[in-house]
């Protein structure tokens, strides 16, 4: 099993909706390593690379407005094939829609609002942390729970 970092972003909604210790609570209790964390106020520059696949919508200009409301927190979570695992557990991009157990699902009504960003691919997991984190602002680490989490016999 490969590991795997992935790139979240807790939205705008999730700090004015005082989720944030709910969300990375999900995160955790799957089991999830945090290698990096911090608060970033989000650029046009960054937003135009981050959502580029959604220029051409009609929503594009509305999705960069209420990205750039609030500070966001980005975190990188480590695990083994993390990335398809952390995007079921963030759930289908419109609340309304996503399933009942998942972050969108059990948090959000609607998008843009909808709590969080997750990497949806390898090759967009390595561009997104590569944009938000510097190598100096992740951290290599052992965790106690690792041997019980992938127990191997
Ligand atoms: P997208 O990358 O398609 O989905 P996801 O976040 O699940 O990977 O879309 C990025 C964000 O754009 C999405 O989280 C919310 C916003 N969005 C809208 O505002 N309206 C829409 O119709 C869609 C598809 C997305």
């Amino acid at each position: 099993m490969d590991k795997e970092r992935t790139l979240i972003l807790c939205k705008p909604d999730a700090l004015q909706r005082n989720l944030l210790g709910a969300v990375i609570s999900r995160f955790e209790r799957k089991g999830l390593k945090l290698v990096g964390i911090k608060m970033v106020g989000l650029s046009d520059t960054e937003l135009d690379e981050h959502y580029a696949h959604l220029k051409d919508k009609p929503f594009f200009e509305g999705l960069k407005k209420y990205m750039k409301q609030t500070p966001v927190v980005a975190m990188v979570l480590e695990g083994e094939e993390c990335i398809d695992a952390v995007r079921l557990i963030t759930g289908a991009t419109k609340g309304a829609e996503a399933d009942a157990g998942t972050i969108r699902g059990d948090f959000a009504m609607a998008t843009p609002g909808n709590i969080v960003h997750a990497s949806d691919s390898v090759e967009n997991a390595k561009e997104e942390i590569y944009r938000f984190f510097n190598d100096d602002e992740l951290y290599d680490y052992a965790k106690i729970d690792e041997t019980f989490l992938y127990w191997k016999d």
